[in-house]
């Protein structure tokens, strides 16, 4: 069954969340837009609670989003308690993102990384599981009141 994906992204991140579309669709996941759907200026903490929202609501179980640096969108993203969001800048931290943190929503700058870098970082993204072992108690405190 195809797997839906979350994408949203501000601004800032609306030419490469183009480009991650494009790229989901090719690697055969159904990208599910939540905006924005042009470059005037909006804020991305709103973007950031869609994807999370979409989450929680059970539409996707992994997302993808992108701001300027991707800096801002992650902290907004992180404030969910349900969301393990990475904000990754080469396909290393992408894929260790998967094994060590269970990480469900990478993040990525539009005004930081180019777009190889970027259809990189989620090919590694989507196709990396999480190692547990070691990891799954530490993973399990990050979602503690
Ligand atoms: C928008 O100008 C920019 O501040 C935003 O996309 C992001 O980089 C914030 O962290």
């Amino acid at each position: 069954m195809t797997e839906t994906i979350a994408i949203a992204s501000d601004h800032a991140g609306f030419a490469l969340k183009g480009v991650l579309k494009l790229e989901l669709e090719s690697l055969g996941y159904a990208p599910l837009d939540l905006g924005t759907h042009d470059t005037a200026s909006v804020d991305y903490p709103d973007y950031a609670d869609k994807l999370a929202q979409a989450i929680k609501a059970g539409k996707a179980a992994r997302g993808v989003l992108v701001c300027g640096t991707g800096i801002g969108i992650s902290i907004a993203a992180n404030r969910h308690r349900e969301i393990r969001a990475a904000l990754c800048q080469d396909v290393t931290t992408a894929r260790l993102s998967r094994e060590h943190n269970d990480a469900n929503v990478l993040v990525l700058g539009g005004r930081i990384v180019g777009e190889e870098v970027a259809r990189e970082c989620l090919k590694a993204f989507l196709a990396t599981p999480f190692a547990g072992g070691r990891h799954v108690g530490r993973v399990a405190k990050l979602a503690k009141p």
